[in-house]
């Protein structure tokens, strides 16, 4: 039987494929892993989130729902987001996903034809590229670098966009780098992208964990971008709710029609009892989130800190997200590994699973991801780890 060449060209995502490994390495031989590979909070879904999915499947709530949510959620959502990105929006403008990933590969779908360019950042989230490709379109990396501090290089944009682009995907805060968009730069990035024929996807996922004293900005919210932009956020990271499969796109009029006729296509519509889950934790009466905010913040300048100790190993705080990023090209240049390679290599001697930069593009190649979604205490231990083995199988 033939595999379409759609099908074959997609890629797993790394942090998935580096758990497996790491969880077989658990099983067989029987070591504790550390886990800094996958992004995803280790804290609990808040209690109260938990407690209106109950109630909501006690009423029944269990049957489909309209394709682009419920009401209640799609006027939370609406009135969440004018007060965090100081713009109006309406509820008509709300799609709700099963998940931010959906949304991505439903305006991959929407918008891109056989041979169309779409720009995406490069070191950036795998699924970016993948959809992209599923959906017939021709990937473009639009290389981001550490002594920009992961910004974007406008004129490199700007030369990258052609007639073919369209669609560019924007991610701030920024995996895997932990890089913001400042308001300067979305400035000149929507004076570049102003005359193009492109959509943009602003990835947002990230945007309640900020660290700096700036709020986080949303490129739509930029002259003439409101028409074009797609917002995209979700419930996955900010709440700790990565299993629920939650997300929502806020789409221009325009859009609102085909982007909702590939959900209703795909999972026809997000679980009710899901929706009705989501509707408490935006009203943002839950205690944990901001223990969870304080928490990762604090991790943050722990593993900053770790790291910088570590010989063959430096990075800049990060701004944002939950992970750090290090440089490692030292390491590399002296044990000829790749970053995967020396990825691979932490796993079976340190059993510390974490990612090789490349799986973030080819820009990543020299660099290392960690996630600080764990505790202080693992933290400390998978560094202390890292240094010993730095130390005994690399000299450093
Ligand atoms: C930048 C970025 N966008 C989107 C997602 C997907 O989020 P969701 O769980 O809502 O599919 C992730 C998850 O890791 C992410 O890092």
């Amino acid at each position: 039987m033939k595999i379409s060449n759609r099908a074959q060209n997609a890629t797993a995502e790394g942090a998935f494929e580096v758990l497996a490994k790491a969880k077989a390495l658990e099983r067989e031989k029987g070591i504790r892993v550390i886990h800094l590979e996958i992004g995803e909070p280790d804290f609990a879904t808040p209690k109260g989130i938990i407690d209106t999915c109950k109630a909501a499947l006690d009423r029944g709530e269990t049957h489909y729902t309209p394709a682009a949510g419920i009401p209640e959620l799609r006027e939370a959502v609406a009135s969440y987001v004018s007060k965090t990105r100081h713009m109006d929006v309406d509820s008509s403008n709300v799609l709700i996903s099963a998940g931010g990933k959906l949304l991505i590969f439903s305006t991959c779908m929407a918008f891109l034809e056989e041979g169309d360019e779409a720009i995406y950042p490069d070191p950036g989230y795998p699924p970016y590229k993948s959809a992209i490709k599923l959906a017939g379109g021709k990937p473009v990396p639009l290389p981001l670098q550490e002594e920009d501090e992961y910004r974007i290089d406008i004129d490199l944009l700007a030369k990258l966009i052609t007639p073919k682009t369209r669609l560019i995907i924007l991610n701030s805060p920024q995996n895997p780098t932990g890089g913001i968009l400042q308001a300067d730069d979305l400035e000149k990035i929507a004076k570049v992208i102003l005359p193009s024929n492109a959509v943009v996807f602003s990835d947002e996922i990230y945007s309640h964990l900020i660290y700096t004293q700036e709020p986080h900005i949303s490129i739509a919210t930029m002259p003439g971008m409101r028409d074009r932009t797609i917002i995209m956020d979700g419930w996955s990271k900010t709440y700790a709710m990565t299993g629920w499969r939650l997300a929502y796109g806020i789409i221009p009029d325009e859009f609102m029609i085909p982007m909702t006729k590939i959900i209703n296509n795909t999972v026809s519509c997000t679980s009710p009892f899901i929706q009705f889950a989501g509707i408490n934790a935006l009203n943002g009466n839950n205690p944990e989130i901001a223990m969870m905010y304080h928490e990762f913040k604090s991790r943050r300048d722990l593993i900053t800190t770790l790291i910088n100790d570590i010989p063959g190993m430096k990075m800049m705080k990060p701004n944002g997200a939950f992970y750090a990023y290090p440089n490692v090209k030292e390491v590399l240049k002296k044990t000829g590994l790749s970053s995967k390679g020396l990825a691979e290599h932490l796993l079976y001697e340190a059993g510390v699973a974490c990612l090789g930069g490349s799986v973030f593009g080819d820009t990543g190649e020299g660099y290392l991801r960690f996630s600080y979604a764990n505790s202080a205490d693992n933290l400390q231990e998978a560094m202390r780890r890292i240094k010993q083995v730095f130390v005994k199988d690399f000299g450093l």
